[in-house]
């Protein structure tokens, strides 16, 4: 590289500028790491792309002017040999930086997955870029150990479940799932991780990547499929609110393996992020939801608007691609029972709600009092008796709880709200 290039580029320009420009994406990254534009973009593809190019290019020039043959480099005189050239020692460098990027990005993208506390996975991320495997095993210790309180707190949760003399989960006590946990004399439905049976952890495991929702609601929500299944309750499976189908995943494998034949599976979602709470009557989580996770910039006045940035630390909002993918391509369900209603509930229930029929399990996941109001009035009628209602989020919200009571009330309904975990209940209906 002699001539006009070679007096700008030198292996010290080339060091100081590949440098500069990792340094400004690893301080984007650890100030921003639950931005996905950051995380999975700019520091996962656009920089490391860039600097493997320059690192390709210098190596790709060096062998193919007579650089030192590869047997000297499998001997350390042999490396240190080839490093003193300052080209082949700055393209070496270049390496680590798209490396150490490439895995702090990974990083960072987890450790927002798992909500691990911003203080923690700052550690990690600086330290990666410092002195990278301290930093990525920093970053595996925290998980582990944050996998373990997750999955204790999750067994906690299940010691929570009120259970009533009639509970209709009562039945599931005979059932083989549920056997270790009657035999170990403690309540179900839902018995920690390793005691379920493997069908049962098999069908979490194969979803649960496409959902936010807790352990405790999916056992339950495979109990309530095979009650269904078991019972001969007739209908379809709705879900409103479906994020990136998860749920209606489970309900459909647990179709699979349980039912005899299959049903027809409705999913309601605006398939973008979710419209805005209304802080008059969604409360003070939800709004202070919106400002952590809009980073500010989200509205609270209950318009039908997509909140911008809202699902970013759980990797973005459902696609309806994802939840085509996952239940006809990764669970093969038969693509003429699907039914996807895209749109707002309040635009798309007026219009569809008549044609769901007769409904076996309505679960509710749309977070707000509007959302759930809405589809508790469009389809509440069509639930069939002994069919099970959802509302995942009724002690979430306030709204979402609000929805509820003046729905019953409104309609004289007395309904037994079993609780699922802190904030998920569901009751039968009679
Ligand atoms: C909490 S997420 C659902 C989680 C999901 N059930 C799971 O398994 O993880 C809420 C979903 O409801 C959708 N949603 C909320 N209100 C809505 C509305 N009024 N119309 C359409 N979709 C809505 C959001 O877009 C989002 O996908």
């Amino acid at each position: 590289m002699n001539g006009g290039i070679g007096n700008l580029l030198t292996p010290q320009r080339l060091f100081e500028v590949t440098n500069t420009v990792a340094l400004v994406a690893w301080i984007v990254l650890v100030v921003f790491p639950g931005r996905r534009f950051v995380s999975s973009v700019l520091c996962a593809i656009i920089v490391p792309g860039l600097l493997a190019a320059c690192y390709a290019a210098i190596i790709g020039w060096k062998l193919a002017s007579g650089g030192p043959p590869p047997e000297d480099l499998m001997t350390l005189a042999g490396l240190r040999a080839a490093f003193a050239d300052d080209w082949v020692f700055a393209a070496a460098w270049t390496h680590y930086l798209v490396f150490d990027m490439v895995v702090g990005a990974w990083i960072a993208r987890d450790a927002v997955r798992l909500g691990i506390p911003w203080p923690l996975r700052s550690v990690a991320l600086v330290l990666t870029f410092l002195a990278g495997p301290v930093g990525f095993l920093i970053h595996l210790v925290t998980r582990a150990a944050l996998r373990r309180a997750v999955a204790i707190d999750d067994a906690a949760a299940s010691q929570r479940v009120s259970v009533f003399p009639d509970d209709p989960c009562r039945a599931v006590a005979a059932d083989p799932v549920f056997r270790v946990m009657e035999a170990a004399n403690e309540w179900p439905p839902c018995p920690s991780e390793d005691l379920l049976e493997p069908e049962v952890r098999h069908m979490i495991t194969r979803i649960r990547g496409h959902t936010m929702v807790t352990f405790p609601r999916l056992v339950s929500l495979i109990d309530q499929v095979r009650q269904c299944e078991a019972r001969g309750i007739p209908g379809a499976f709705v879900e409103c609110g479906v994020w990136k189908g998860g749920c209606m995943g489970l309900m459909a494998l647990a179709n699979l393996r349980y039912g005899t034949a299959r049903r027809d599976l409705h999913l309601f979602d605006a398939f973008t992020e979710i419209c805005e709470p209304d802080e008059a009557i969604d409360g003070n989580r939800a709004v202070q939801e919106v400002r952590d996770w809009t980073h500010g910039v989200g509205g609270t006045a209950g318009r039908l608007k997509p909140l911008s940035g809202f699902y970013d630390a759980f990797g973005g909002p459902g696609t309806l691609e994802e939840n085509r993918m996952l239940l006809e391509r990764h669970i093969q369900y038969d693509a003429s029972r699907i039914h996807y209603h895209k749109g707002w509930f309040q635009d798309t229930l007026p219009e569809d709600a008549a044609g769901v029929g007769a409904i076996a399990i309505l679960r509710l996941d749309g977070d707000w009092y509007a959302s759930t109001k809405t589809c508790l009035e469009h389809l509440y009628e069509q639930v069939v008796p002994s069919g099970f209602v959802i509302i995942d989020d009724y002690d979430t919200y306030d709204g979402c709880r609000k929805a509820v009571e003046e729905f019953l009330a409104t309609r004289g309904l007395r309904v037994r709200l079993h609780r699922v975990d802190a904030d998920c209940r569901y009751w039968v209906k009679g």
